[in-house]
């Protein structure tokens, strides 16, 4: 049987796992690389795996190091062979600090640039071969709408929102540069997670459920848009 191969970052926990647990529960020809960066300590993907044997792989990533992701790709190709990736799903990222404009820390910017924009920008590139020999040649790149200049979210979350802005700003160009593909970015609510913090209004059986609805009815005519777990746009 043929399958639909997913590689998803941080799919350890949080939405990157409900996801993972969605996509296997709702179709026997999804095939996930579960990414995540301590495998070891990846109980909940251990236990997946028991259950979905052949069809969850879990590789080592740790998208905050260029080594990392770029030695995933030997992992990747030893499960895939020849086989390309269907969908990459880049999931993983980090919001330190409820930081502001005025008031932040420098280095922590330049970590959260690095883990939310310049890992996703990298893997597509490292997994673009992959993509290319994929069926569905889809990016997902999980934004949220703190990134969106014109819902005018505030002062909150500098450093995140503007990483998550840049995200966009990528998917944009990758849309533009292979209108064969199909990029979007996605923003998956406000949910329960440890990033979503107190408060959150969402689910995450919820918000991913919206998620996969939206990704599984995407053509390249939807690409380079700026998706939310519901179907509706967010303004950029
Ligand atoms: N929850 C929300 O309300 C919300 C809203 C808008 C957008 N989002 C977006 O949704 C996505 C998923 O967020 P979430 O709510 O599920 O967050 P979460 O529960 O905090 O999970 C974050 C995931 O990212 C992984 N991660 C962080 N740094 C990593 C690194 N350097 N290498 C590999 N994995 C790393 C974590 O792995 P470890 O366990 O190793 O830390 C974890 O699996 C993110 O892109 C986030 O920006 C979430």
């Amino acid at each position: 049987m043929s399958t639909t191969v997913w590689l998803i970052t941080g799919a350890n926990r949080g939405l990157g796992l409900e996801l993972t647990i969605q996509l296997l529960a709702t179709n026997p020809a999804n095939e996930i690389i579960a990414t995540c960066r301590n495998p070891a300590d990846a109980d909940e993907l251990h236990r997946l795996q028991k259950l979905a044997n052949e069809r969850i792989h879990i590789v080592p990533l740790d998208v905050s190091s260029e080594q990392s992701m770029r030695g995933s790709v030997q992992y990747v190709s030893d499960v895939l062979g020849e086989r390309g990736i269907d969908y990459l799903y880049n999931n993983a990222a980090i919001n330190p600090a409820f930081d502001s404009p005025f008031d932040f820390d420098y280095a922590q910017l330049l970590d959260v640039l690095q883990t939310n924009l310049g890992a996703p920008a990298l893997l597509a590139e490292l997994y673009y071969p992959f993509l290319l020999r994929g069926t569905k040649k889809t990016i997902v790149n999980v934004t949220t709408g703190l990134a969106s200049i014109g819902l005018d979210c505030g002062d909150k979350c500098t450093s995140y929102s503007i990483s998550k802005c840049a995200l966009n700003m990528l998917t944009y160009k990758q849309a533009k540069t292979r209108p064969d593909f199909t990029c979007i970015c996605m923003d998956p609510g406000w949910v329960k997670t440890a990033l979503g913090g107190e408060g959150a209004v969402l689910e995450t059986t919820e918000s991913a459920a919206g998620i996969l609805r939206v990704i599984a009815r995407l053509t390249p005519a939807d690409s380079g848009k700026f998706w939310r777990y519901n179907g509706t746009h967010h303004p950029w």
